[in-house]
């Protein structure tokens, strides 16, 4: 069962939890099974609306989990150790200095303390190369932090105030006495508290274990968990990744590692499963029998723009599809899970993962962008970043048919394409359902009976909407049929303004929730579907087909959905 602290007041909006998971490596959980019962702020909820079962399956015993259950049903509050008053958290992001830490990390923990999600008890360290006091650390980031749209009263008090609890660190990143230093402040500012360590590991890959073996044996927590939050790349393929693995793995368990991918924190890849499992309308057409293909669409409409250094040993293969698309893909078409517990979820994803079948090089395309010009401006190619070599092959479009073979989507092609600098900057899933046999109506559409798909589409970004695609009547007294949409366009309806995909993240990763961060054998199923493919497209040297900047991308993206008998819905007038 969950366990949780109210951070701040019980009426905050966010209603703040710390649980205590008894499976990671901690010595808090001895101590709260020794403390008397008391109550105290207490809420049984995980982020998901639901209590979190995982964490009663990772009980020591079965009398601690009789004990749990018991209390809770009995209405009484669980012997849920320390008060908010005798704990506290520390988040360390290691990587400070760098642009993800400015832009999404630290204004997504500012959110989550305005919106009084952090307990009452934190500090923040920023950890990095470069030497700076705390306030050279507080004016980098202050000019990102921002409020709420619909509560800005007293911003800035809360940024003072949050600003105040930011601390900096400057030490190198294999250095155990610089993490031991780390780990001297942060006692200090953990005032003998009982201490939850977060790390955010804001870092190129190649140092990630060096600084997780560092931060483990210096600066982990002597009294609560410790927690290490990695971005990707998770490796280049399958055996760079399974190596990682195996090197966190000396340092920490599993249930230690929080593997981010940010797109499964945005609000509508989230709502994907309510949509599916709570409306009795989605879930019974979801497969081969109403389902022709499926479609996921991100597209940017600015290039690598300073990033082409990291872009051109990854390409977008790595960088969108592998993870974003991929994820999106598996929570889209995985079966349903036996509860919404993270295990169940994740089972479930790693099972879909598994059916699909290899990636044939047939069934992909690859672009590069190239310069062009519009309207008297020039956009630059690739190849004219300075940190990418003139003759790269690197892709920063592609599109691929992937197909699941399973009972449910044996046959329904799921038509991937991602690429940058496109015509437009967009994240969705497209849904293209089979022509009604026998249709009454397909002379009013015509011979193209495409017209007529009901198309469900689920935007992910920017202008958050789902909308379905229906046939309709034109009023009036002749019968003429149009395709219109019934479109809940999240702006219109919901005033509140929704929340970056890292805030929710960030929280799910204080609290212990692991649904949304992926698991080491999701991991190997994802690298285990593209490691083949991204090896023949090196070995081959398979060059990429040019496109404009700012274009629609490579022509062969429609040969290929054409050879499943598919169209790009993003490509018509819908677009
Ligand atoms: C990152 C990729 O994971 O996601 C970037 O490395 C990409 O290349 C970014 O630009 C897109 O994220 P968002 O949230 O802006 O759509």
């Amino acid at each position: 069962m969950a366990v949780c602290f109210h951070a701040s007041s019980p009426s905050s909006s966010c209603s703040s939890q710390i649980r205590t998971n008894r499976s990671e490596r901690t010595s808090s959980h001895k101590l709260s099974f020794r403390r008397p019962k008391r109550r105290i702020g207490f809420c049984i909820k995980s982020s998901n609306g639901l209590p979190i079962t995982s964490q009663v399956g990772s009980l020591g015993s079965s009398q601690e989990k009789a004990a749990l259950d018991f209390e809770v049903e009995g209405g009484w509050q669980q012997d849920i150790g320390p008060t908010s008053e005798e704990m506290t958290i520390s988040i360390t992001v290691v990587g400070a200095s760098g642009d993800l830490a400015k832009k999404k990390i630290f204004p997504a923990l500012f959110a989550l303390f305005y919106e009084n999600c952090l307990p009452k008890n934190f500090s923040i360290f920023g950890y990095a190369r470069s030497k700076m006091s705390d306030e050279e650390l507080r004016n980098s980031i202050s000019g990102t932090l921002t409020c709420r749209i619909d509560s800005r009263h007293k911003c800035e008090d809360k940024m003072e105030e949050f600003l105040g609890r930011c601390f900096y660190q400057a030490g190198q990143y294999g250095s155990e006495e610089d993490f031991s230093e780390l780990d001297r402040k942060l006692r200090q500012k953990e005032g003998g508290r009982i201490a939850q360590r977060l790390f955010y590991l804001s870092i190129p890959p190649n140092i990630f274990v060096d600084v997780v073996k560092c931060a483990t044996l210096r600066a982990s927590s002597p009294t609560g968990w410790t927690r290490v939050i990695v971005e990707k790349p998770f490796g280049r393929d399958s055996k760079s990744s399974g190596e990682l693995t195996r090197s966190l793995k000396q340092y920490l368990s599993e249930d230690q590692i929080f593997r981010i991918d940010h797109y499964l924190g945005k609000e509508l890849v989230e709502n994907l499963s309510v949509l599916r499992f709570s409306n009795l309308v989605f879930e019974p057409l979801w497969s081969r029998q109403y389902i022709r293909n499926v479609q996921l669409i991100f597209s940017e409409d600015f290039g690598t723009e300073g990033r082409g250094g990291y872009f051109d040993s990854y390409g977008i293969i790595r960088d969108i599809m592998q993870n974003h698309l991929l994820q999106i893909l598996a929570l889209f078409a995985m079966e349903p899970p036996v509860s919404l517990d993270a295990e169940d979820i994740r089972n479930e994803k790693v099972k879909v993962l598994r059916s699909m079948k290899n990636l044939q090089i047939d069934d992909v395309v690859v672009g590069q962008y190239k310069g062009h010009s519009k309207g008297g401006r020039a956009f630059p190619a690739y190849t004219d970043d300075a940190t990418v070599p003139k003759n790269s092959l690197t892709p920063t479009f592609a599109a691929a048919a992937i197909f699941i073979d399973n009972a449910r989507w044996d046959g329904v092609p799921f038509l991937m394409k991602a690429g940058k600098a496109l015509h437009t900057r967009r994240a969705e899933i497209r849904v293209q359902f089979r022509h009604v046999p026998g249709n009454l109506y397909k002379r009013s559409f015509g011979t193209d009976l495409d017209k007529a798909t009901n198309e469900l589409v689920i935007r992910v970004q920017p202008d958050e909407s789902i909308y379905l695609k229906i046939n309709n009547k034109i009023p009036g007294l002749t019968m003429r049929l149009d395709s219109s949409r019934l479109n809940l366009l999240y702006s219109a309806k919901y005033m509140r303004e929704i929340p970056d995909a890292y805030e929710r993240l960030l929280l799910d990763a204080i609290e212990g929730e692991r649904r949304l961060f992926i698991r080491s054998d999701e991991l190997d199923a994802a690298w285990a579907l593209f490691t083949p493919l991204l090896k023949e497209l090196e070995e081959k040297k398979i060059a990429p087909e040019l496109y404009p900047y700012g274009s629609r991308g490579p022509v062969g993206a429609h040969y290929l959905a054409a050879k499943h008998g598919v169209r790009w819905g993003d490509i018509g007038s819908d677009s």
